[in-house]
């Protein structure tokens, strides 16, 4: 009798504890922005609020696309761009999917070497600032060719709110007060005194910048060809030629946004829908993913040193063979089965321990068999309809080139410096390229670029992308991951801190304070060089994320003055 009560005891005891830890309270997700139709996640509030109001408006996501493209140039001129360039991924409501490539392109006069001085040494001066680190840009053409494809309102409908911004002015927020100072001298280096942004802009400021109204003003009237073949272009290449740049009106004239399939990928239980190149985010997004999908992350922990080591080690192997792969499609053979291909990741994953990192310096690119034959902004669109898309948009550095086009109101792009000007030596973002991405006329620079779509059971379930250089494809990573492995809620994985790495340099990267101590000794000890707070953030990520029941959840960054609407 006594063994059986004591039997009974710990059997109730057993069952009690289990019922307690059965009735933990769920983890409360703080969510952000709830819509219940349509939605617009971009950089700034303006151009989200532009973006919507196409869509309330009877528009559709590629005419919202448009409107916000065109008002995050405006608002923007951080990154938003008429100089610049960029990709769209998009799926719509049927569930097909497709990609716009609208990347810059090297004008005609450009040649392999024309960033080295007479003893080969690479002058990144020339490939960042000024008129001949400019690509031919891609952007007007991309929205045009987007909106011609897929929109349902007319440009000039489009495009009347965004004029209406340049005219009226947006208002100056803090952080690109700070930034407008900071750029001044060398703006005014590139473009001489009288150039329009060499005035005091306060926070709180209304800018209004009249001229690029009058140039949206024409494009609207006359269209896409007014930017490559009419007036537009006209100043544009002599301005180009003015500044010591090669852009002509020829350039100007045959460039052509292309349509690409995207790279489409399982994880899990998901689709990634992701950008081909020249960008080399789909793959390498991919790459990642199928080299840590074999690995229990979720029982890892979030943050903890394994999880760290598993995505730092995948990244270690996909950069390396990112650099040495990857570049413009129409120029270069790019092996993409084979670097997808399951068997060979998992032979790139065999010497990987969790006990001791790998060197970057014992990791090259893997044995392929070839066969026979910090500026960059991203902004998250899901319509009415359910059509959704992703785009990614830069100047590439900061206000790009610096070199301002007074007579239009826009800065002209430094992507010049994202090819591999001279092969292993490193660009402005650290990344070593080779010949794949060597500069040729006409050719499109490599990206890191990775505007995404992912699907969940057949439907629409996130849609996501970063600026952030050759950081944008660990961060577009993570912000999945977070969702997909730990359960996160859009806005708290776009919150979460980040951390990179891409094979060279051999560092990894963290934002700074916020990661525990006890995990960066960890990672310490097991090899890893650590370098925490070298960038103040990683990424600005904006996304969309479909909830269950069929609401959406804005993911607006943190870091920077980024903005969801919705209704
Ligand atoms: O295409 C690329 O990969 C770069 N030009 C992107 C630059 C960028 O994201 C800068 N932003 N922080």
């Amino acid at each position: 009798m006594k063994k059986l009560s004591t039997t009974y005891l710990l059997i109730s005891l057993g069952f009690l504890l289990f019922s307690c830890e059965k009735k933990e309270a769920p983890r409360v997700i703080q969510r952000g922005l709830i819509a219940e139709k349509a939605m617009v996640v971009s950089a700034r509030e303006e151009a989200s609020k532009i973006g919507l109001e196409i869509i309330q408006k009877g528009g559709n996501a590629f005419d919202a696309m448009m409107a916000t493209e065109m008002a995050l140039a405006v608002s923007y001129p951080f990154a938003g761009n008429l100089g610049g360039g960029g990709f769209m991924v998009y799926r719509l409501a049927d569930g097909s999917t497709g990609s716009l490539d609208y990347r810059e392109k090297a004008p005609l006069a450009a040649s392999k070497d024309m960033y080295l001085d007479e003893n080969g040494e690479f002058l990144n001066q020339l490939s960042t600032k000024g008129a001949l680190a400019s690509g031919v840009p891609g952007t007007v053409a991309g929205v045009f060719e987007a909106q011609a494809k897929f929109g349902k309102l007319s440009p000039a409908e489009i495009l009347q709110p965004v004029i209406d911004l340049a005219k009226n002015g947006f208002v100056v927020t803090p952080n690109q007060a700070t930034r407008l100072e900071r750029v001044r001298q060398v703006v005014v280096e590139v473009n001489g005194e009288e150039t329009f942004f060499n005035q005091e802009i306060k926070s709180g400021d209304t800018l209004k910048i009249p001229v690029l109204a009058a140039t949206l003003e024409r494009i609207a009237k006359n269209g896409r060809d007014e930017f490559y073949k009419g007036e537009t272009a006209k100043i544009l290449a002599k301005h180009m030629l003015a500044k010591g740049g090669i852009i002509t009106e020829e350039d100007l004239a045959n460039y052509q946004a292309v349509w690409r399939d995207p790279i489409v990928f399982p994880y899990r239980g998901f689709k990634i829908i992701s950008m081909a190149p020249p960008s080399s985010g789909g793959i390498t997004l991919a790459q990642i993913l199928k080299m840590i999908e074999p690995f229990d992350l979720k029982s890892f922990g979030h943050h903890s040193p394994e999880y760290i080591q598993v995505l730092v080690e995948a990244e270690r192997r996909a950069y390396a063979d990112r650099n040495y792969f990857l570049g413009d499609p129409d120029f270069v053979n790019i092996p993409v089965d084979q670097l997808l291909d399951s068997e060979y990741l998992k032979s790139r994953m065999e010497n990987f321990s969790i006990e001791k990192a790998t060197k970057s310096e014992d990791i090259a690119e893997g044995k392929i068999q070839f066969s026979e034959s910090m500026e960059t902004t991203h902004y998250s669109i899901v319509d009415a309809e359910g059509n959704a898309i992703s785009v990614t948009t830069t100047l590439n550095g900061g206000y790009g080139s610096k070199l301002f086009i007074d007579e239009l109101g826009f800065f002209m792009n430094n992507e010049m410096d994202d090819f591999s000007a001279k092969p292993g030596t490193p660009n402005m973002f650290g990344l070593i390229g080779a010949e794949a991405n060597s500069i040729a006329p006409g050719k499109r620079m490599l990206s890191s670029m990775t505007p995404t779509i992912v699907e969940k059971d057949g439907k629409l379930w996130m849609v996501v992308g970063t600026p952030g250089g050759s950081t944008i494809i660990t961060s577009v990573l993570q912000t999945i991951l977070n969702v997909a492995e730990f359960d996160m809620g859009m806005q708290e994985a776009v919150n979460a801190p980040r951390f990179h790495h891409q094979w060279l340099p051999d560092l990894v990267n963290f934002e700074p304070d916020s990661f525990d101590s006890t995990i960066i000794s960890t990672l310490k000890s097991r090899g890893y060089l650590i370098n925490e707070g070298n960038s103040p953030v990683i990424g600005k990520v904006d996304a969309i994320l479909v909830l269950p029941d069929g609401k959406l959840e804005g993911g607006a960054d943190r870091r920077g003055d980024d903005k969801a609407v919705g209704f």
